[in-house]
């Protein structure tokens, strides 16, 4: 059999990446990452690509005022690769929905926060000026809506008296660096699936999304 081919858009460190490329090295994820692609050329997580001998590109956002456009010129470049799944890791550009819709129900893109609380930007920031006690990641199938596709995952994070945007960012971090070679794996496995809005983990309906805590995971009763 061929092997199941990932591409990855990236905007920024890449940490997120970086857990991914390690997930495939340890043969955790049974994929090869085909290519990296960023919307900025002073995105570091390239150099972890290129690290690794990855094809990497950058089609530059400056470049292309139009949106649709800009995403023609990228659907052109992923097409290369021909992936099976493509992954947001930390891809900050809104998607349009010819995009979307060209890689249908195998698009993926991890969020910090527990969607559907805290779609959008500064999720830190933002938790911590409540007074919730519990924040965490999600990963979801992307759709036509920002930050609202199904998910599939999330991980849950305690906040800690005297958090700051940075402390928390870090601990959520550590979580998305679980959670989403988690997801990737199971998507590639063939074992999850997306049907109309509904997520399939296993041939059975997921009901909520697994919850990733203390270092367990735990399924919905009805899964
Ligand atoms: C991650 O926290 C990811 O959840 C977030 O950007 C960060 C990227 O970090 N994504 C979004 O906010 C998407 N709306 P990384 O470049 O180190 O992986």
């Amino acid at each position: 059999m061929t092997q199941k081919s990932i591409v990855i858009l990236i905007s920024g460190s890449g940490t997120n990446l970086q857990a991914i490329i390690d997930a495939v090295k340890q043969g955790q994820i049974n994929a090869g990452i085909t290519a990296v692609i960023s919307n900025r050329a002073d995105a570091r997580g390239l150099q972890r690509a290129q690290r690794e001998h990855i094809n990497t590109a950058v089609i530059d956002q400056n470049a292309y005022p139009e949106r649709i456009a800009y995403d023609e010129a990228l659907i052109a470049e992923i097409d290369k690769y021909n992936p099976d799944l493509v992954v947001l890791a930390g891809f900050m550009r809104i998607l349009s929905g010819k995009f979307i819709s060209h890689y249908r129900n195998a698009i993926l893109n991890i969020h910090p926060s527990l969607l559907p609380e805290f779609k959008g930007l500064h999720t830190h920031r933002r938790v911590l000026e409540t007074s919730n006690q519990v924040h965490g990641a999600s990963v979801h199938f992307v759709n036509n809506e920002l930050d609202s596709g199904p998910v599939v995952i999330q991980a849950q994070v305690p906040v800690l008296p005297g958090d700051t945007e940075e402390t928390l960012r870090g601990r959520v971090l550590q979580q998305e660096h679980i959670i989403y070679p988690m997801a990737i794996e199971w998507f590639i496995e063939g074992r999850l699936q997306i049907n109309d809005n509904e997520v399939l983990l296993d041939n059975k309906v997921l009901h909520r999304p697994v919850l990733w805590k203390e270092n367990q995971l735990t399924f919905s009763q009805q899964h």
